[in-house]
């Protein structure tokens, strides 16, 4: 069967980590957070807050403090293995939590509000989608949902919009990727059962 543009666009996209200097021009930008509100939210409650950053200030001010935080972190027998790396890298130096990204977006919501972290995830795909198609990269960041409770990073981000009651439920960078062409992914996992 033929594919349409929206399952080429989701077959094709991948997760970028290596991304040129050149900056996502303005009018493409807007198009791809205007795709992640028009993301579905529980009972319509649009609460997801997107705070894009493209400032080069901010942006290094933001990995130092994210490198400093994690690089004070301990790494225990159940530590997650993303977070254990992110503590390794750290503590190495040098770490960029971005893979150096002209532009980040953080994905906040209310704290407390159940759908919080699914209607962020649905807006933060939506824009992975509008990415891929418009020749954009991109990859969903972590980082600042691990570091959702430090108070150096959520001192920080207050300045530039977070608010005291929301809750950082992930992040996307996204700029032009260094590599043209990635292998395509393999599905292996996820367990399909049908019942028909
Ligand atoms: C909830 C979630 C969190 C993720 N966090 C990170 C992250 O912090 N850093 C990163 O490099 N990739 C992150 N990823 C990307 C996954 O590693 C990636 O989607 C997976 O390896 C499959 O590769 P693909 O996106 O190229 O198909 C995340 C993806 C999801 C859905």
């Amino acid at each position: 069967m033929e594919k349409n543009a929206v399952i080429e666009a989701i077959i094709q996209r991948r997760s970028i980590r290596k991304y040129s200097s050149e900056q996502v021009a303005d009018e493409i930008l807007e198009q791809i957070v205007e795709t992640g509100r028009f993301a579905p939210s529980g009972g319509n409650n649009q609460s997801s807050h997107f705070m894009i950053i493209q400032s080069r200030d901010v942006l290094a001010q933001l990995k130092e403090l994210v490198e400093n935080e994690f690089a004070k972190m301990e790494i225990r027998p159940d530590t997650y293995q993303s977070i254990k790396s992110s503590i390794l890298q750290s503590q190495k130096g040098g770490y960029d939590f971005t893979y150096n990204a002209p532009t980040f977006i953080i994905m906040a919501n209310r704290q407390g509000y159940g759908n919080a972290m699914a209607d962020c995830a649905v807006a933060l795909e939506n824009m992975m989608l509008a990415a891929v198609s418009l020749g954009v990269g991109s990859c969903w960041i972590n980082q600042l949902h691990w570091l959702d409770d430090n108070q150096t990073i959520r001192q920080y981000l207050y300045q530039y919009g977070l608010q005291e009651n929301e809750t950082i439920c992930g992040g996307l960078s996204l700029g032009y990727a260094l590599q043209k062409e990635l292998p395509p992914s393999k599905r292996t996992g996820n367990p399909v059962t049908y019942i028909r």
